[in-house]
């Protein structure tokens, strides 16, 4: 299903009630998480309505999709670092039922198994958020990423490393290794929210209405899925075809 905006805020708004209904319907919910611009209003938006009416988030478990390998926690870039910052630091969910993975990990293999398989043991996503890379990237599950991955090391694509530049100081900090759920682990969510907005996203939405399933492009898994809202603004979903803006809502 589509949901198209006139603007960011609008699709913050929603978003950010999506999830609120979320925790609202069920305290003990289990969110999948993600970082990057497009997410920072859609947190802001969350904390804005939190402070307006208050939500228990005791029972709350988050798990983030993903995190640079090499970056500590306090690394400004990690994505640790971001997710306390924008939402985090201002909550009141309890610091053991927050995952990210460890992007300092000493045994990488062993500490990606162990976060699929904690995400199974809490009953899996009730929710995943997500966000999508203008190459298609969903995590950090780069174009040729099985579909029925878990949660791996990934090499960066030279595009990602390029797009995600614009936050570090210099082009060759950018690491060229992350962590990343699977893409199995997030189509086992039980439902799923991608949230895509300006003009640096519209190619990629038009790709992917048009695209089959193909592990060429990793968000066209989402295709499968049962319970998917693709949310847009107006510039993202500017070269969507008529027919997909008229089964919009
Ligand atoms: C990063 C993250 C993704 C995110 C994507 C889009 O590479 N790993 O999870 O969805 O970029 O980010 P932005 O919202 O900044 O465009």
């Amino acid at each position: 299903m589509y949901k198209i905006f006139d603007t960011v805020d609008e699709v913050s708004r929603y978003t950010a009630q999506r999830l609120l209904a979320k925790i609202k319907a069920a305290p003990t919910a289990v969110l999948g998480l993600a970082t990057g611009s497009t997410m920072e209003p859609v947190y802001a938006q969350m904390l804005k309505d939190i402070q307006q009416a208050p939500v228990d988030l005791s029972q709350l478990t988050t798990f983030n999709l993903d995190e640079y390998m090499g970056l500590s926690a306090q690394h400004p870039q990690s994505y640790n670092y971001y997710m306390y910052q924008h939402l985090f630091n201002q909550l009141n969910i309890p610091a053991r039922n927050v995952h990210l993975p460890d992007g300092l990990a000493s045994d990488v293999e062993t500490a990606c198994q162990a976060y699929s398989n904690a995400i199974e043991a809490m009953g899996g996503l009730d929710l995943q958020l997500l966000g999508i890379g203008s190459n298609g990237h969903i995590g950090f599950n780069e174009p040729q990423t099985c579909f029925n991955s878990r949660t791996h090391i990934v090499e960066l694509s030279e595009q990602t490393r390029i797009d995600n530049g614009r936050f570090f100081d210099d082009q060759n900090e950018v690491p060229t290794h992350a962590i990343t759920m699977g893409i199995q682990d997030i189509l086992n969510a039980k439902e799923i929210i991608l949230v895509a907005t300006g003009s640096n996203k519209t190619e990629i939405m038009a790709q992917l209405f048009a695209s089959a399933i193909d592990e060429a492009l990793p968000a066209s898994a989402l295709k499968q899925h049962k319970n998917l809202t693709i949310v847009l603004d107006r510039e993202a979903a500017a070269l969507l075809p008529e027919q997909a803006l008229k089964s919009a809502v």
